[in-house]
Formats: C-alpha cells, sequence, structure tokens
C-alpha cells in the first residue's frame, strides 16, 4: 500500500529511484510518480521536474526523458483512497509555481474542508487527492524555512501521514514527516536515503532511522537531523538492519508466493534457534519483559490482529489455553478497537502483526496502552512501529515477505505462539513431560514441513482438479477451525474463487444447504479425539453428492482425495496442515492465471483504515 523514496546525494537519482519504487511493488499501488530538483543555474534557485504514470513503475520509467539529470529527489507508488488511479492522482503533486513537491502515505481526514477553504481563497487543484491539499499548504505558508513550512501546514492537517517534501527554493535538503506511516531513513556515506519500507533502502545501505510518531527529519547529502512536529531536536540511533538486499530477490523462483512457501522449513529453524531450554523444557523469550511472578498473574489473553495474522492468533489462542491453561481469544483487531472493549487489568493483550504497521492494528494497541494495558507484540518486522509500541515481545523471525498474500509469516508466527504457550504453561501447570513432548514435537517442524514440500506434484494435481469450482467450504472442528479459516482466506485472495470457511459442527445449521457437486469442501482432519466427529461429517456432505478433499494424517475414506500430512503432537497439528493448503492455492492460481504476488484490489501493509 503506497510506497515512498527519497534521496539526496551525489548519484543520478531518477535510477536509483525507480529501482527503489520497483522494490517496493509488492506492497500494491496503482499509479507512481517521480520528481526530482534540475541542476540549478549558478545563484538561482533549482527546477523541479516530474513525471507520473498510471499503472505500473515500468511505465513510470518508459515515460522518463532521457534528459531527466538530478542528483536530489522523491518517488512515490499510489494505492488510491481520494480519486481513481490516473496520472492526475498520482503522486508527486506541485503547487501552481512548480516550487514545492509532495508525496504521501496516509489519508488527511480534514482534506475536503481544507480543499474548500484552499478554493475559496483561489488555489486551482489538478487533482482529486487528500495530498494535494498539503502541497498548497506548504506553498503558502509564510515561514522562512522550509522545516518551518512543512510544520506550519501540518498544522492544519488532521489524519496520518508520512510525507517527503522537495522545493525548489531549498534544493540542499529533502523534508521527510511522519504520523501514523512509517518512514525509515536510510544513511549512507555521503548520501541519504528515506523510505516507507525499508526493502528500498537495503540494497545501498543497511544503516536506518525509523522515524517515531509527531517526528520530522531533514537529510541533506553529508548529514541528517530529526526534530518533532513542534520544533525539539530529538537523537536518533542508527540501528543495523538484520536482513540481506538478497532475502528481497525471487531466488530462482517464478513468484515470491512460491519461494515463500519454500522457505518455510528455513524460516521455522530460524524462530525456534536458540530459544529452546532442554534443562527446564520451556524457551526462553528474552523480549516479553514479563517476569515469571507476572506471567503468573495474568488472568486472560486477548489477541488482536487482522487477516491472516488474526488467524494465526486464534491458533495461538488454542495454544496458550491448551498449554498453559489461560484463557485466550482472538479478535479482529479492527473491530475491537470500535465497540469500546472493556480493558482489563489482569488481562495481556498481544497484537499480532507481520508487517508490524497494520493501521487497525496499531491503533488498537494505542488505545490499549492509553487505559494503561500491557501489551506484547508478535511480529516480523524489527522496528516497526507495532513492535516499538508494545511493552514487550518475540519477533517471528520469518525474513521478509514480498508476496501480498502472507504465508511463511503466517506459519512463523504460530509457531512464536507455540513458544509463547509453552513459556506460559511452563511457569504455571505444564509438566516437564508436557513440556519436552511439546519441545519435541518443534524440532520436528522443519523435517516435517519439507516433507510436505515434497509433495507438490501430488497437489498441483489436486488443484487441477478442483479448479473449476465456482466455490468452496472449507470445515473444520476446534484445532483444525482456524487452519480452515486461513486456507479459504488463502484460495479466495489469490485466485479470486469464492470460499467460505466454517466449523463441522456448523454444517447442519445452515452451510449444509449449499453442498452439491459443484460446490468441493476441502475438509481438515487432524488425528486427535474429534477424528470421527470429522468423519461424520465428511459423511453429511458425501450423503448430499458433495466432493471431498482431506487434509488429514491418514487417508480418509470418505473423501475423494486426501492430502496426508505428517502427524505431530495434538496441539502443532494446526501448524503442518495449513502448508500443503497454501501450495493449493498457489496452483490454482497459477492454473487460472492469476497475478500470484500482487493479487488486484490488495496490498501488503495496509496502512490506512
Ligand atoms: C493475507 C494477508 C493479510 C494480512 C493482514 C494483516 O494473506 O497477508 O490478511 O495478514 O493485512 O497484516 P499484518 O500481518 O502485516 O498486520
Amino acid at each position: 500500500m503506497c510506497g515512498i523514496v527519497g534521496y539526496i546525494g551525489k548519484r543520478d537519482v531518477a535510477p536509483l529511484l525507480l529501482e527503489g519504487l520497483q522494490r517496493l511493488e509488492y506492497r500494491g499501488y496503482d499509479s507512481a510518480g517521480i520528481v526530482i530538483t534540475g541542476k540549478a543555474a549558478a545563484g538561482k534557485p533549482g527546477t523541479l521536474k516530474m513525471v507520473k504514470a498510471k499503472g505500473r513503475v515500468r511505465e513510470l520509467e518508459a515515460k522518463v526523458p532521457k534528459r531527466f539529470a538530478g542528483t536530489t529527489g522523491i518517488a512515490h507508488t499510489r494505492w488510491a483512497t481520494h480519486g481513481a488511479p490516473s496520472d492526475e492522482n498520482a503522486h508527486p503533486h506541485l503547487d501552481a509555481e512548480n516550487k514545492v513537491a509532495v508525496v504521501h502515505n496516509g489519508i488527511i481526514d480534514n482534506a475536503s474542508e481544507l480543499r474548500a477553504k484552499l478554493t475559496a481563497d483561489g488555489v486551482v487543484f489538478l487533482s482529486e487527492t487528500d495530498t494535494e491539499v498539503l502541497t498548497h499548504l506548504i506553498a503558502r505558508a509564510q515561514a522562512e524555512t522550509l522545516e518551518e513550512k512543512v510544520r506550519e501546514a501540518l498544522r492544519h492537517v488532521e489524519g496520518t501521514y508520512g510525507i517527503a517534501v522537495l522545493h525548489a527554493d531549498f534544493n540542499d535538503r529533502i523534508v521527510v514527516a511522519r504520523n501514523g506511516s512509517p518512514v525509515v531513513l536510510g544513511i549512507g556515506e555521503k548520501e541519504m536515503f528515506v523510505a516507507s519500507d525499508v526493502a528500498a533502502l537495503v540494497a545501498h545501505t543497511r544503516q536506518v532511522v525509523t522515524l517515531d510518531d509527531g517526528e520530522m527529519a531533514t537529510l541533506k547529502a553529508d548529514d541528517f537531523r530529526t526534530y518533532t512536529t513542534e520544533g525539539s531536536t530529538t537523537t536518533a540511533t542508527p540501528t543495523t538492519v538484520e536482513w540481506e538486499a538478497e532475502s528481497y530477490d525471487m531466488g530462482g523462483h517464478d513468484t515470491y508466493m512460491h519461494k515463500e512457501i519454500s522457505e518455510q522449513a528455513d524460516a521455522v529453524d530460524r524462530v525456534l534457534r536458540g530459544r529452546i531450554d532442554d534443562r527446564f523444557s520451556t524457551v526462553h523469550l528474552g523480549g516479553l519483559n514479563l517476569d515469571a511472578r507476572e506471567a503468573r498473574g495474568v488472568r486472560r489473553i486477548k489477541i488482536l490482529g487482522c487477516g491472516t495474522s488474526y488467524h494465526a492468533g486464534q491458533i495461538g489462542a488454542q495454544l496458550i489455553e491448551e498449554l498453559a491453561r489461560i484463557p485466550a481469544d482472538a479478535e479482529p483487531a479492527s473491530e475491537f478497537r470500535y465497540r469500546n472493549p472493556v480493558v482489563d487489568p489482569d488481562t495481556l493483550y498481544v497484537a499480532v502483526s507481520q508487517s508490524g504497521e497494520t493501521y487497525d492494528v496499531l491503533a488498537a494497541v494505542q488505545e490499549l496502552k492509553r487505559k494503561g494495558a500491557r501489551v506484547l507484540g508478535v511480529v516480523n518486522v524489527v522496528g516497526s512501529a507495532i513492535a516499538r509500541e508494545a511493552d514487550g515481545g518475540t519477533y517471528v523471525h520469518a525474513g521478509p515477505e514480498v508476496c501480498v498474500v502472507s504465508t511463511k509469516c503466517f506459519t512463523n508466527t504460530v509457531v512464536a505462539f507455540a513458544l509463547l504457550a509453552l513459556h506460559l504453561g511452563r511457569i504455571r501447570d505444564l509438566s516437564v513431560a508436557d513440556g519436552k513432548r511439546i519441545i519435541d514435537g518443534l524440532r520436528r517442524l522443519p523435517e516435517q514441513i519439507s516433507e510436505i514440500l515434497g509433495r507438490e506434484d501430488e497437489i498441483k494435481r489436486l488443484a487441477a482438479e478442483y479448479a473449476d469450482a465456482k466455490s468452496m467450504m472449507f470445515i473444520g472442528r476446534v484445532r483444525g477451525y482456524p487452519v480452515a479459516r486461513e486456507a479459504s482466506l488463502k484460495l479466495k485472495e489469490v485466485s479470486y474463487i469464492h470460499a467460505e470457511a466454517y466449523p463441522a459442527s456448523e454444517l447442519k445449521h445452515g452451510p449444509l444447504a449449499l453442498i452439491e457437486p459443484a460446490m468441493p469442501t476441502v475438509a481438515i482432519v487432524p488425528d486427535d479425539d474429534l477424528l470421527e466427529k470429522n468423519r461424520a461429517a465428511m459423511e453429511e456432505i458425501k450423503a448430499r453428492s458433495g466432493r471431498i478433499l482431506a487434509v488429514a494424517h491418514q487417508v480418509q475414506e470418505k473423501a475423494d482425495h486426501t492430502i496426508v500430512v505428517p502427524k505431530n503432537e495434538n496441539e502443532l497439528d494446526p501448524i503442518l496442515m495449513g502448508i500443503p493448503l497454501q501450495l493449493f492455492a498457489y496452483h490454482t492460481a497459477l492454473a487460472m492465471g492469476r497475478d500470484i504476488d500482487k493479487p488486484r484490489n490488495l496490498a501488503k501493509s495496509v496502512t490506512v483504515e
């Protein structure tokens, strides 16, 4: 969702910015643009040169003229919020005199009000965007310096923003500001970068500074400084990004989705590494900031996330109830924050997010913190907003996930929850023997994941078998239900086949009416104490001539096809049972010719409401 890249230094800026935009393509966008400050004639201010294009970055690249030289610039990929995708609505936006250029992520809530006032003052708008309002406010600000002009403009604005600003009269700098939308500075040798995501920077520098909400920065070629929107200086200590630039490459795969599914054995190995404590049959999670006494005092756990992360949280809640016997549940963060939730001091809140930037999750965390709750983060992106806002937490160490559709982050997040559940369980009543049993199970996961991935050809054949379905049902009970929900989401978002997930126990309360040969069912059938119940559900479907694809630990007679997955401990089975269905969704979408890494209408980090 919307991306920003900026550069100031000595190098030719346009190719650098276009390459940066390409690295942000995965976030989802519909148009792109670039503006640079051209060379200033002696004693004269610089000029701004801009190109914008609806569509992909390669379409923008094709429009960039041969003579487009400069060493300072900002660029953007836009995901439409105010106004349809078009050249005019693409960022950057310029003022009437072509002096100020702004790129913006986020949403300005009072844009229509500001637009009306500016229009009444004679300003002519060229786009329908909220961002253009900011451009005119900066251009009209009376302040002397660019920093003060931006500050003055931001005082009028309500909403969220990550912005980068160029000004022809101040062409030795880029000014940036953050409120609710990520802004990361990249510190180079006599050159500085800015981006909304480290993915755009790591090819050039791994030294980064992440701005906080309410913070601004001025970037010059050999220097940067950070300060608040009120003007007081802040201290910014660069940190080193652990992910290499190569982790963002496709690595010989045709899509990121395939690459990321294939990486899961290594990714799970990484989240386990260094954390298992065999002596006490438990795990160390250094960043929780929750001592044993505090952990024993927790009465409930509430997990908050969106989409796939919410599903991972549902499995996490079950793991916590099973292993630690603490009542736990998961709720979409997007709902939680709007229902004036009762915030209980004995409840531990856990915010789960791959990107660590999802606005609804961040807003829920901020609301909880405001009410005095303790919040942990289960997050993939180190140093992201949610990770920094939380009181403690654990990283899921999946490595960068580029495909919009989450796969390896889901799996690693569930494993991270298993570690949290085991840790809490061993502080409470989980026995040494059960702790050891779970640890042994966790250690088996990477090999079992490789075994499942080794069946890709078989899964591909099955995907072809079911690809004619217009609609599919996914069912599971208790441990299998969140797996069914996640598998159904995977299929629908990447293939656009309609899919519904139901608890198998609910079939006869309504959805059974849908069953017919044209509506196949995917049934999650673990070999646990609900096996017979799941078989009974399959029986009901067969009696209505429904086709069934089972994911199970042994071949299911009632099913037309079974994908057999290796058995682990009952509690850990959900981690493995979703993986073949990621491949199933992938191959179905591939056979249908879908844009696998960038499904229509979706974006990676959803940094707006
Ligand atoms: C689906 C998917 C989304 C995200 C959701 C939350 O494959 O990736 O449902 O899980 O947008 O994103 P994060 O985890 O970054 O908070």
